[in-house]
């Protein structure tokens, strides 16, 4: 599928500014999150806190949940490229427990768990090649309202240029012996100098359009089989949201140790570009 790039003067005005120096907005109304018991913890694979994750997205082909997937916008999902398919594409979101009631019932008010929405466009990148350009998305059907349970993640177009020591990768992925998870889990992972990457995943070139993060230690995080197209991102103090910085692409076979993660930042002109012009 083809995107044309519009015009640098048409972009910038897809962008809010931020606070000084420290980049601008995809969408204002990003990042936040209803639960505020979200601290920066450092543990292994654990459930997520059930409204800290209002902008993942489960991506379905056919009746299969096969990837993840995060809400940018009242209309689009961002994922992986690999996770396209030419067969029947929806979304699910404000999912967080597979195993929960499709209806959560207060008294005699109930309403869904989670809603699902046919996408209508799929947009892979035009050089996407094995685990290059591995960015991909998809326009839904209609516009979502947001709530606390369906909200959008925060790109800025602009890497943060405060330290950030802990991203987190959240996901319904396998566990490390194969087990998909009910519920959404989330670890911590470090980014990694690009070298590590390319030697224990062999990938050649890894250049700046990847990111290479993981945990090395006892009790290795990772991202796993299911996980691909789910978010790898960060609470930014600067701007006090949470930011998207990767998309999950490629681990090593065993789900422990380093994985290669697309770097959003990398590719916001060719996301602009794509939403300018897909969108209605
Ligand atoms: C989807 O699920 C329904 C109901 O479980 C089933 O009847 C149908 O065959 C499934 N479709 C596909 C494409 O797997
Ligand atoms: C991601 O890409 C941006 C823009 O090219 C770059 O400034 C940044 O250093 C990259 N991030 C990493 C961790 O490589």
């Amino acid at each position: 599928m083809k995107v044309v790039i519009a015009g640098i003067a048409a972009l910038a005005c897809l962008f809010l500014s931020t606070t000084e120096g420290s980049g601008r907005l995809f969408e204002n109304n990003c990042g936040t999150i209803k639960d505020s018991s979200m601290g920066p913890k450092i543990e292994n694979g654990r459930n997520a806190n059930e409204l800290s994750n209002p902008w993942m997205v489960a991506v379905f082909v056919g009746n299969v949940s096969m990837c993840g997937g995060t809400l940018i916008s009242s209309r689009f999902v961002l994922t992986a490229s690999h996770c396209i398919d030419m067969n029947y594409m929806k979304v699910r979101l404000g999912e967080y427990n597979k195993k929960n009631l499709e209806c959560e019932c207060v008294g005699s008010i109930c309403t869904p768990r989670a809603i699902d929405i046919d996408v209508d466009k799929k947009i892979m990148h035009r050089d996407y090649e094995g685990n290059i350009n591995d960015i991909g998305l998809l326009r839904m059907k209609n516009e979502v309202t947001f709530t606390d349970k369906i909200r959008p993640i925060c790109l800025l177009d602009k890497y943060p240029e405060e330290p950030i020591a802990h991203l987190k990768i959240t996901g319904w992925g396998e566990n490390g012996i194969g087990e998909t998870q009910p519920i959404l889990q989330e670890a911590t992972v470090e980014i990694y100098e690009r070298k590590w990457c390319k030697r224990k995943l062999s990938m050649d070139p890894l250049d700046v359009s990847r990111i290479c993060a993981g945990d090395t230690g006892e009790f290795s995080s990772d991202s796993c089989k299911g996980d691909s197209g789910g978010p790898l991102f960060a609470y930014v103090n600067e701007i006090g949201r949470t930011v998207q910085l990767g998309i999950i692409s490629k681990g090593i076979n065993s789900c422990s140790g380093l994985g290669s993660y697309t770097n959003v930042t990398h590719f916001m002109d060719w996301i602009l570009g794509a939403v300018e012009y897909y969108k209605v």
